[in-house]
C-alpha cells in the first residue's frame, strides 16, 4: 500500500517548510495532496528537494490546486505551454546573456497584484541554478501585520492601494509597458490590509507593483507604502531559500512578498520555470 504520510520540516517560526517523502512528478494520493495543500495554508511557503518534473508534470502538480493563468508578458511564455513561464538569462546557445531577466524579480511583490484576481500559489522549479546567490527571499507579511500596534493596524485597515504594471516596470528599470499589456491590466486597487479566504489572518499587501494609496496624496502614499515596506521586510520576518539542483518551490501570494537576489548574470546560469494558481479577489 502507498505510504500516503508526508514529512512536514519546519523550524523556528514556522514560515516555510520542507516537504519530504513525496515525489512531485509521479500522481501524487489525494490524502497526500491535501496534506501538502494544509501544509501550504501553514507554512506559506515549501520546499520540496530531489524531485525531477518536466514542464507537463510541473503544470499536472499545479493544476491540482485550482486553474492556472497566463502572463501579460508573452515574451516569457514557453512557446508551446502558455502557462509556463519562463525566466532566465541564458541564451539559445546556452551561453549567460549577462542580463538579469525581469529585473522586477529583484524588488519585493506579491505575484500578479495588479490585475483584479491576483496569484494565489506560485509553483516554481529551477532547471539551472546559480551557485552563487540566486536565492529566493520571502517576507511573512501576516507576521508584520500582527506586530503593528492596533491603533496603526486599524488606521491601515481603511486604506485601498493602487497597483499598477506600468508603474512597476518604471520602478524596477524594465523595459516599459507596452499599450497592449497596459490595455491588459490597468491600474487595480486593493485593500492595502488583506484577509486570507483560508485562516481569517490579516496582513498587510503590498509590493513593487503597488503604485500610490487610493485618495491619498501621491507622495504620501508613496512614502507610506515605502516605509510599510520595510517593516514588513525585516530580517525577523524572512526566509531565504537557497536553491539546490531539482528543488520545487511553492508558495502562498495572499499572505506573503518574495524577491531574487542577484547573481552574476553574466557567469551563471539561472533558469526557473513558473506555473501560477489563479486566487480570488482581495478583501
Ligand atoms: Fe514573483
Amino acid at each position: 500500500m502507498a505510504n500516503l504520510e508526508i514529512e512536514v520540516r519546519a523550524e523556528g517560526s514556522g514560515f516555510g517548510a520542507e516537504i519530504g517523502a513525496v515525489d512531485l512528478a509521479a500522481e501524487v494520493p489525494e490524502e497526500a495532496f491535501q496534506a501538502i495543500r494544509a501544509a501550504m495554508i501553514r507554512h506559506k511557503v515549501l520546499v520540496f528537494r530531489d524531485q525531477h518534473l518536466d514542464d507537463d508534470s510541473h503544470l499536472a502538480f499545479a493544476q491540482r490546486f485550482g486553474p492556472l493563468e497566463g502572463h501579460i508578458n508573452r515574451a516569457t511564455r514557453h512557446d508551446a505551454l502558455p502557462k509556463i513561464q519562463i525566466f532566465g538569462n541564458v541564451d539559445q546557445s546556452g551561453n549567460p546573456t549577462g542580463v538579469h531577466p525581469e529585473r522586477g524579480t529583484l524588488v519585493w511583490h506579491s505575484d500578479k497584484s495588479y490585475v483584479a484576481t491576483p496569484s494565489m500559489f506560485t509553483v516554481l522549479r529551477s532547471p539551472s541554478v546559480a551557485r552563487q546567490g540566486g536565492n529566493t527571499l520571502f517576507a511573512d507579511m501576516e507576521r508584520a501585520y500582527a506586530d503593528l500596534d492596533e491603533d496603526r493596524a486599524q488606521a491601515l485597515g481603511n486604506l485601498r492601494v493602487v497597483h499598477d504594471w506600468k508603474r512597476s516596470r518604471e520602478k524596477s528599470n524594465e523595459r516599459p509597458a507596452t499599450a497592449e499589456e497596459i490595455a491588459a491590466a490597468p491600474p487595480v486597487e486593493h485593500p492595502l490590509v488583506r484577509t486570507h479566504p483560508e485562516t481569517g489572518a490579516k496582513a498587510l499587501y503590498l509590493g513593487n507593483h503597488a503604485s500610490h494609496i487610493a485618495g491619498m496624496d501621491r507622495a504620501e502614499g508613496e512614502a507610506l507604502i515605502a516605509e510599510l515596506e520595510r517593516h514588513g521586510t525585516q530580517a525577523k520576518y524572512i526566509y531565504c531559500h537557497r536553491w539546490r539542483d531539482n528543488d520545487v518551490l511553492m508558495w502562498d501570494n495572499r499572505c506573503t512578498v518574495h524577491c531574487v537576489t542577484t547573481y552574476d548574470a553574466a557567469k551563471e546560469r539561472r533558469i526557473v520555470h513558473r506555473a501560477v494558481v489563479q486566487g480570488d479577489r482581495p478583501f
